[in-house]
């Protein structure tokens, strides 16, 4: 298993570009299925979840063709298989995202169940509800999700609790159902949006995605289109937050910031200028040490829980006291202990962590558990005196686009140490 060794102190200069969203594109790539002429995609990020998801569709039957700076073009033509195997699902639990287009596309889906994972329980009750009212008969056996439908019809459906990948589940079954879907209480993240206009390109007839009440009215068919895949805010989020923990200067370039207004937010309240423009945003640490921060997680537009880990690494270091109350997801502090290690004072009660900042961390041999607390471990790394090794690396490989490579080209001490393959576990 590889690992990376860094060398913290150097504070972050530069300019980096943001790479194509993961969540963005992990859904749209599974909404090629429902096309019936070619697609292309641009911005697809270079990550092992979309390396996951492109052995799945291409295990499917579908005829993908990689190409340079980032494509993908995908060509219809009729699949040979409709599962999602337990072997790939294990991976990587947005898997489930095929059953909503395999569904509504060719009356049939065999979806492993995701299980367990280290983050928390995760459930797909609101994903498989919902396409129950649409009339599909779903069983679950053998650990897989086995459902069957003739043509989906619309129906109205309520979400129980704000769900991103059940909500694109729905919305992509949607577009082919008989007649009209309403899904209320649905998701207003920016990636439901980047996937509505993806659908909207194909033809699909959708309104009001980025609100919590979208209207679709079903279609016979959907075409072809090209289409560029939504910047990945939750990487931008991150480069900023390295930045403030260093002291730095860095502008992340190819980016959106109209997606990361609570984090801009958070960031202007722990003392950092930020300047934003059309495609780029800086921030000016001008050496300063940052000032905590309390943060409160919660559904878009609110403060992104895939942000929480880098906050953490933040107040670690920051002036004061800063509290960070996890509601999404319940285990969402693995962090913790490895940032407890490095010298942090941090304090759990519940789903609240309460983080007095130390001076400096300092560095230690550390363990990634999941893929935003690897992100929170590698912040704590650079801001840390003396080489701290993140293990496990895995972890942000299937979130991180040349993660090294891009906080090397900002000054950061970092570099990858190649080790044996290893085996996977789940994580958002
Ligand atoms: C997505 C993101 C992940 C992010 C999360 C929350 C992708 C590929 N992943 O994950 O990075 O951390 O949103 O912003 O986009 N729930 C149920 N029943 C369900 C589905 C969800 O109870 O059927 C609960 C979950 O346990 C959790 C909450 O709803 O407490 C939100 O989860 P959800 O939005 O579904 O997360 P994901 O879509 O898996």
């Amino acid at each position: 298993m590889d690992k990376l060794l860094i060398t913290g102190g150097a504070a972050l200069r530069g300019q980096v570009p943001a790479s194509g969203s993961k969540n963005a594109a992990l859904p749209i790539l599974a909404a090629t299925l429902l096309a019936d002429a070619p697609v292309t995609l641009g911005n697809i990020p270079h990550l092992r979840d979309i390396t996951t998801t492109l052995e799945l569709l291409g295990r499917m039957g579908a005829c993908l063709t990689l190409q340079d700076d980032m494509g993908v073009e995908v060509q219809p033509r009729p699949l040979k298989s409709f599962a999602a195997p337990y072997e790939l699902v294990k991976t990587m639990r947005a898997s489930i995202l095929v059953l909503g287009p395999l569904l509504a596309r060719y009356g049939r889906a065999d979806v492993s169940l995701p299980g367990g994972c280290a983050i928390g329980a995760r459930p797909v009750n609101l994903h498989i509800q919902g396409l129950r009212a649409m009339g599909a008969e779903i069983g679950v056996e053998a650990g897989y999700i086995r459902a069957r439908a003739q043509r989906l019809r619309g129906a109205r459906l309520v979400m129980d609790t704000v769900s991103v990948t059940g909500t694109e589940n729905l919305l992509m079954a949607a577009t082919l159902a008989e007649g009209e879907t309403l899904i209320e209480n649905a998701a207003r993240e920016p990636e439901v949006v980047d996937l509505a206009d993806f659908l909207s390109a194909l033809g699909a007839r959708i309104e009001g995605a980025g609100t919590d009440r979208i209207h679709v009215q079903g279609v016979d068919g959907l075409g072809g289109a090209s289409y560029r895949v939504m910047p990945d805010r939750i990487e931008t989020g991150t480069f900023l937050v390295a930045a403030a923990m260093t002291g730095g200067r860095v502008t992340v370039r190819q980016t959106r910031a109209d997606c990361l207004d609570a984090v801009i937010h958070k960031l202007r309240e722990a003392g950092a200028e930020i300047d934003v423009d059309a495609n780029s945003i800086t921030l000016d640490m001008q050496g300063r040490r940052p000032r905590a921060v309390d943060i409160h997680t919660a559904p878009y537009p609110a403060f992104p829980t895939d942000m929480q880990a880098q906050f953490c690494a933040l107040n670690c270091i920051a002036e004061g006291v800063g509290t960070l109350t996890e509601t999404i997801f319940e285990n969402r502090f693995m962090h913790v202990p490895e940032l407890q290690r490095m010298g942090a004072d941090i304090r759990i009660e519940g789903n609240v962590a309460i983080c007095r900042g130390v001076e400096r961390l300092t560095a230690a041999p550390v363990m990634a558990t999941d893929l935003r607390a690897s992100a929170g471990l590698v912040l704590a790394g650079l801001a840390a005196s003396g080489d701290t090794l993140v293990d496990r690396v895995y972890h942000l490989d299937r979130g991180y686009d040349s993660i090294e490579e891009k906080l090397a080209a900002l000054g950061a001490g970092i570099r990858r140490i190649p080790g044996r393959s290893g085996s996977l576990t789940t994580t958002p």
